[in-house]
């Protein structure tokens, strides 16, 4: 079993300019500073690895240090990463990487970004010259959930660029699934025997009512089966379009965190969300279900791999967050027992980092920013336990 911890470049690395710092810039999200200083201090972030029982590490490289303007790329970048991924594979610890994880270069941003009809091509290029630098990086992340991005940049603009379209939006995420295949084109060019796929957030969505049901219905389908069936079966299905794509998706790559419970609006077709007094909640008001990684893993497997590639929770306490692993991992424990071939667990985060528009007072980490240990935590164990 892969087990270990995610982060993203932006979150953690400090000194990037891409266009989520642009939106930092027009106070439209809280300055990322230095982050937790990983671009210098990556290497350290290895020992932290070894403390918590981690085989396995997934993180992104950042695409606006890589392509600092368009067609051209800078190898030094990527020599910095080269030199990560070595330091891990040293310690034993297997490698994902993620090339796409919510940022952009502006460049690309001020050009149009993910509804570029060509942003695909440009995706692949890019994609095509990181992963030559790393033929032996077994796991590979093209994109990082297309329908978040896609929701909070193009529906509720509350991310750059801060769009309110659902077209817009539907466009975005078909741009992403097929810079997704083409990535995975090069990635497999390039990496012999990669596993290569999506990471895909997905929800629970409880009907409350049984009207409930019809947008609790929509939501599933548009946020949770419409990208991971395109990814599987190579096709997209309406509203986003009707195209086919290649097959790709070696693995299902899920990111678990939360249920939503929704009710009917006659304004609303997907619905709103109610929230009851008295259930588990992470300090950011999401509710805890842990049931809902095995309904998922259940779901949405295809009969192929799964890796759970983040599940995390935002607290103050430790020993809660300690409750929240076990709790998921007994239940990803129990789809496996009943014939799905989990592959790997990645808990989201090993440092508290910079959490979007919630800046850093959501605290997802294993060790504090400053890469202080909190208590104990051992992921081996953990899964062993569970
Ligand atoms: C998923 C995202 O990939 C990550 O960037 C974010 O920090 C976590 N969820 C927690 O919200």
């Amino acid at each position: 079993m892969l087990l270990g911890a995610a982060t993203s470049a932006h979150q953690v690395e400090g000194k990037v300019q891409n266009d989520w710092t642009l939106w930092e810039n027009r106070g439209k999200a809280p300055p990322v500073g230095e982050a937790c200083r990983s671009w210098e201090r990556m290497e350290e972030d290895v020992e932290l690895l070894k403390e918590i029982g981690a085989n396995f590490y997934r993180f992104s490289v950042e695409w606006s240090r890589i392509e600092p303007d368009e067609g051209r790329f800078n190898g030094e970048a990527v020599l910095r990463y080269r030199r990560f991924v070595d330091h891990l594979l040293k310690a034993g610890i297997t490698p994902m990487i993620t090339l796409h994880h919510f940022t952009n270069p502006i460049w690309f941003y001020a050009t149009g970004g993910w509804l570029r009809e060509d942003s695909p091509i440009i995706f692949g290029r890019y994609a095509a010259f990181v992963s030559s630098f790393f033929p032996d990086v077994p796991f590979w992340i093209t994109v990082n959930e297309p329908n978040v991005f896609a929701y909070q940049g193009y529906v509720i603009g509350a991310w750059p660029p801060g769009k309110r379209s659902i077209t817009l939006a539907l466009k975005v995420v078909k741009n992403m699934l097929k810079a997704h295949v083409r990535a995975y084109g090069e990635i497999k060019r390039n990496v012999k025997g990669a596993s290569v796929g999506i990471a895909h957030h997905m929800r629970v969505f409880q009907p409350v009512g049984l009207l409930g049901r019809i947008p609790a219905f929509l939501r599933d389908y548009t946020f949770n089966f419409l990208p991971v069936y395109a990814e599987v079966k190579g096709r997209i299905l309406p509203p986003a379009g009707f195209e086919s794509l290649g097959r790709t998706g070696d693995f299902i790559g899920i990111n678990y965190y939360t249920k939503d419970r929704v009710r009917f609006s006659p304004k609303d077709p997907f619905g709103v969300e109610v929230y009851p007094e008295g259930v588990w909640r992470n300090s950011l008001g999401w509710e805890v279900y842990p049931r809902g990684i095995y309904e998922t893993v259940k779901r949405f497997s295809f009969g192929k791999p799964v890796i759970i590639t983040e599940n995390g929770i935002a607290t103050e306490s430790h020993s809660e967050r300690v409750e929240f692993v076990s709790r998921h991992l007994r239940w990803l424990k129990r789809a496996k027992g009943e014939g799905i071939n989990v592959k790997g667990y990645l808990y989201w985060s090993l440092l508290d980092n910079y959490e979007w528009l919630d800046g850093y007072s959501a605290k997802f980490g294993i060790f504090t920013r400053t890469r202080e240990k909190k208590g104990d935590f051992n992921i081996k164990e953990l899964w062993e336990r569970a």
